[in-house]
């Protein structure tokens, strides 16, 4: 793909044949109303990915809004639901049965009829209680319900916990905080030689480095805004970015990053922020 060819059509290869959208909606902290606004706009502007969880208790909103817009006449391209990605993940790893069945409710709770992406949230609970929730997301892509399984907040001790314990189907995705300012060099190399896609949360770095004078500086070179020149590094570095926003405004303009490329020097220059900003949790150390 040429560098300048990001947009909202662009699509991720997956280690399991699938692929998916390569920037997707989060809806982190947005409930109720606001959740179905934002992906009912989100999806209006050509989004076709939304980044949903048990914990953010969005997942009805989120697959609801996701309906109404395909049977809207604003579905003007005639998409259907596998043109649609929907990703939610498992609250906490526990015992196999009740993972299985915490899937399950996921599953009716969207309403989709499946969900695309199914990740384990974070390593929290224990060896025991990781390995067994991931053989409930085997099990429920085996029955249908998931399309794809991976983990996320998984430090590299984790993952490789999880390839050591040969499963029968191998995460294809890893969800963590990434971005200039924590680039979590030793998780993204190992995901990169296991083929494991990078999903990276907190693209925007939440919006709390929008004013450091490196991102304004370069948002001025590249004639950008700060949130897009975010974004585009995430891209760049071969990331699948989580970009959040309720308003309108901006989340077209978190899409709009296929207008230019940063500069090898200054992706590096970018690198070299990183101060490992935490910005909400960090499980990928747990034991
Ligand atoms: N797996 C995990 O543990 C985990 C943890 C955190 C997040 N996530 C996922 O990753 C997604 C993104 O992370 P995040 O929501 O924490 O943070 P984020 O996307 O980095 O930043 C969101 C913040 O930036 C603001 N914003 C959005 N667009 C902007 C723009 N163009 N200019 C200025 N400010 C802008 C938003 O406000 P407005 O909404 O008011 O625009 C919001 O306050 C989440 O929604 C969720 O889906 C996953």
């Amino acid at each position: 793909m040429a560098q300048n060819a990001f947009s909202l059509a662009s699509r991720t290869k997956l280690s399991n044949g699938l692929s998916m959208p390569t920037i997707q909606l989060g809806v982190y902290l947005t409930s109720g109303r606001e959740t179905s606004r934002a992906v009912r706009l989100a999806l209006e502007s050509g989004y076709r990915a939304v980044d949903s969880a048990q914990m953010y208790d969005n997942e009805a909103e989120s697959g609801k809004a996701i309906l109404d817009f395909l049977s809207s006449g604003a579905n003007v391209d005639g998409l259907k639901r596998e043109d649609i990605h929907f990703t939610s993940k498992l609250a906490s790893n526990s015992a196999y049965s009740t993972a299985r069945d915490a899937i399950k409710r996921s599953v009716k709770e969207c309403g989709l009829g499946y969900i695309d992406l199914f990740l384990l949230h974070s390593p929290y609970g224990g060896r025991e209680a990781r390995l067994e929730s991931w053989r409930a997301v085997e099990d429920a892509i085996a029955d249908g319900e998931v399309r794809i399984g991976g983990v996320s907040n998984y430090g590299v001790k984790h993952l490789q916990e999880l390839l050591d314990s040969k499963p029968k189907i191998l995460p294809a995705v890893n969800q963590v905080e990434v971005h200039p300012f924590n680039t979590r060099t030793d998780i993204v190399e190992f995901c990169h030689k296991n083929d494991i896609v990078v999903e990276a949360y907190a693209p925007l770095v939440r919006a709390l480095r929008m004013k450091h004078p490196t991102i304004v500086s370069l948002s001025k070179k590249y004639q950008c805004t700060p949130a897009q020149l975010l974004v585009r590094w995430s891209l760049q570095k071969g990331y699948v970015p989580l970009p959040k926003s309720v308003k309108k405004e901006r989340i077209i303009e978190n899409s709009q990053v296929g207008g230019f490329s940063i500069e090898q020097v200054d992706i590096e220059k970018m690198d070299g922020l990183d101060e490992y900003l935490v910005t909400d949790w960090d499980p990928t150390n747990c034991s």
